[in-house]
């Protein structure tokens, strides 16, 4: 089967870097055509940086383009508590030798998806603010003839976990969101009504910290920071939403969802970044959907597909130390 094109847009950050080691282990699957990275839980260099160490050390050969630094319209506010300092936890990888390539993320992108050939199409995994993704659609609206489907994960249809309201991607970048909800691409929203059900237990994380498979190893330790560093500490368990968009390309009927009518609060007030709509059925109809929104997930089959995926990634010679 042809493999499914596809760019990836993210801000690493641990669950993007288990989202990253679940592409290199799907690469029978998905043609990655690049990584661009968007400032979100940590500055636009460190998130770069990450990509292009943590695609060195899952052994991806796979051009990564900086993207936007800021926010369409507010300063951007980093997520440490769950990410750390660097954007990974307490790892520290090998450094890549690698650099980003010479182009800002959007024209690269552009670049990418305009020399795909007749007819051809990509899919956009974007699991950071959706910055770079907004200014593409806004400023080469003729990109969107070769946009398959953009999967992001971000929104909430229940409640936010930065403010009650809002959810981390959607509260850095509303007017991104906005943009991207009704640029008229086929969306996947993957908000935290079903990332919340995509997790990894402290014991499986426990054990993937003792594994003696270094890409196993390292996403467990990334993981374990978010989860003894946050809230999660009392659950027992914490989210991998980036993973959401991915492993619904591969595993859809893990998922289930539904079409809705959405918009994102541009407000300055307490519903900053707040998802609005939604669909009633003796209302509205499915073509006036403009994006398809997930809503659960088989929690022990991510599991047990995301786990799977860590250890299936060779990736590079084990790091000492890690
Ligand atoms: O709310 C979760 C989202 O915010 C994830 O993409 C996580 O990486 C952070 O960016
Ligand atoms: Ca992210």
């Amino acid at each position: 089967m042809e493999k499914r094109k596809l760019i990836i847009d993210c801000d690493p950050g641990v669950d993007d870097a288990l989202m990253l080691a679940y592409a290199a282990a799907h690469r029978d699957e998905f043609d990655i055509l690049a990584v661009t990275t968007v400032s979100g839980n940590q500055d636009i260099e460190k998130v770069t940086r990450n990509a292009l160490d943590l695609l060195s050390f899952y052994g991806m050969d796979v051009p990564v383009a900086k993207g936007m630094g800021e926010p369409l319209v507010k300063k951007s506010q980093y997520a440490p508590e769950t990410h750390g300092e660097s954007g990974l936890g307490a790892c520290v990888l090998p450094r890549s030798s690698g650099n980003p390539v010479d182009e800002n993320a959007v024209l690269f992108i552009r670049r990418i998806l305009m020399g795909l050939k007749e007819g051809e199409k990509a899919d956009i995994a974007a699991t950071g603010p959706l910055t770079n993704i907004a200014l593409v659609l806004k400023l080469f609206p003729e990109v969107k003839e070769k946009i398959r489907e953009i999967l992001f994960m971000g929104g909430s249809l229940s409640g936010g976990n930065v403010t009650e309201a809002a959810e981390f991607n959607f509260y850095t970048d509303p007017e991104a969101a906005k943009i991207v909800l009704h640029a008229g691409v086929p969306l996947i929203m993957c908000g935290l009504d079903v990332t919340e059900k995509c997790t990894l237990t402290r014991g499986q994380i426990l054990k993937l910290c003792q594994s003696g498979h270094p890409v196993a190893r390292v996403c467990g330790d990334m993981a374990g920071f978010s989860l003894e560093n946050t809230s999660d500490k009392y659950r027992g368990e914490t989210s991998m939403h980036d993973v959401a968009p991915l492993m619904y390309m591969t595993h859809p009927e893990i998922f289930k969802g539904g079409f809705h009518i959405l918009d994102a609060d541009c407000s300055e007030g307490p519903a900053r970044g707040a998802v609005l709509g939604g669909f009633r059925w003796w209302r509205n109809e499915e073509t006036e959907a403009n994006v398809f929104a997930l809503t659960d997930a088989d929690t022990a089959k991510f599991q047990e597909y995301l786990i799977a995926a860590l250890y299936s990634v060779g990736g590079a010679a084990d790091p000492s130390g890690l």
